[in-house]
């Protein structure tokens, strides 16, 4: 079995996972949702601090499994580097005392490999990565032949989320909060512009939009209080441009790659008006095949680190325990 640790951002999350047959044997997961609300983002010190507290209690559960393990696993990068530090220092210290080797995980391929939690692998394969801190194309050959092809030049799709939701004073994590206000407001109310929309290119950009709807707040805000219809509204029109821009960008793509097998990845995958655009988009271009991960595994989680882990594991990918670079550029996966 491999134990992975997860503390890339705010949620703390353990996995173990048999390395034969890819059962997930243990999972578990605490959020912080709750604590960075007030502040409308995540505060990295703040994250920091509860990992050192959140980690060993999940650690404790765990311990029957130690005799059974044969590796231990850790989120090295991309993510905040004082909450990632708690993560790799838990995993030194396991790999050092219980002498067994230690595997780096990138966390892109962690949420690439959250389709396959419990299941087999079939590549080739096309991904959109929506997060809170990216939005990228990705072509995925092999484990580790993978290609960005297309990425966002300033904010995430998810970011430009929680940033609607901040403006809007609806908390954090906006993703949700925006998608559940969206159902109830009227989407052609505000004609916020696509981004990028005359560029040929294959690649975003969402600080516009985000400064589009900051312009319309004003706007409102001058002739009185913002409505709750208002707020509706606001977040169905944006939620709509939001994946508009997405579409238009990977209708180019298919235009010229027709993928036979898609799938949509990250914490962001789990809005429901993305998935259903990229449906249609897909029937479109005779793509049959839409992968998802399972909703518990869309959002940063051990288990897809434990699942890539498994696959580092077979072919002998190990990191010498001061070798882990939590500061890795990842222009190339
Ligand atoms: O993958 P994830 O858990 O963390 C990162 O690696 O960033 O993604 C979190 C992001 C947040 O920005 C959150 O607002 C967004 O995913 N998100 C959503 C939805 N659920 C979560 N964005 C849009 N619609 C959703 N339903
Ligand atoms: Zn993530």
């Amino acid at each position: 079995m491999i134990l992975s640790i997860e503390s890339s951002c705010d949620d703390s999350s353990i996995a173990i996972t048999n390395i034969d047959t890819y059962e997930l044997i243990y999972h578990k997961k605490i959020s912080q949702e709750l604590e960075h609300n007030v502040y409308g983002g995540v505060v990295p010190e703040l994250a920091a601090r509860l990992h050192i507290e959140a980690l060993p209690k999940i650690l404790e559960e765990c311990k029957e499994y130690f005799k059974d393990l044969k590796a231990i696993a850790v989120t090295s990068s991309p993510g905040l580097s004082v909450t990632l530090m708690e993560g790799v220092t838990m995993a030194k210290a396991l790999s050092l005392s219980l002498k067994i080797p230690l595997i780096s995980v990138n966390h892109l391929k962690g949420h690439i490999y959250s389709l396959f939690i419990q299941k087999d692998i079939k590549l080739p394969l096309t991904v959109l990565l929506v997060s809170g801190g990216h939005t990228q194309i990705i072509e995925v050959t092999t484990l580790n032949n993978m290609d960005i092809v297309g990425s966002t030049s300033d904010d995430s799709f998810g970011e430009s989320f929680d940033k609607v939701a901040k403006m809007l004073g609806l908390g954090y994590p906006g993703g949700p909060i925006v998608q559940e206000y969206s159902q109830k407001g009227d989407e052609n109310r505000f004609d916020f512009p696509i981004p990028l929309r005359q560029s040929p290119n294959i690649e975003f950009s969402y600080s516009g939009l985000k400064n589009a709807v900051r312009v319309q707040i004003l706007k409102l805000e001058e002739k009185g209080n913002l409505t709750l219809e208002d707020k509706y509204d606001i977040c169905a029109s944006f939620q709509r441009v939001a994946v508009a821009h997405l579409v238009m960008k990977l209708k180019k793509y298919f235009k010229q790659k027709s993928p036979q097998r898609f799938a949509i990845v990250g914490g962001a995958s789990a809005n429901l008006y993305l998935r259903k655009s990229i449906d249609t988009l897909l029937n479109q271009f005779n793509c049959n095949e839409l992968l998802l991960a399972e909703l518990k595994y869309c959002s940063d989680n051990a288990a897809m680190i434990g699942r890539v882990a498994v696959e580092q594991y077979k072919i002998n990918d190990f990191i010498e325990i001061d070798k882990i670079d939590i500061t890795a550029k990842i222009k190339q996966l």
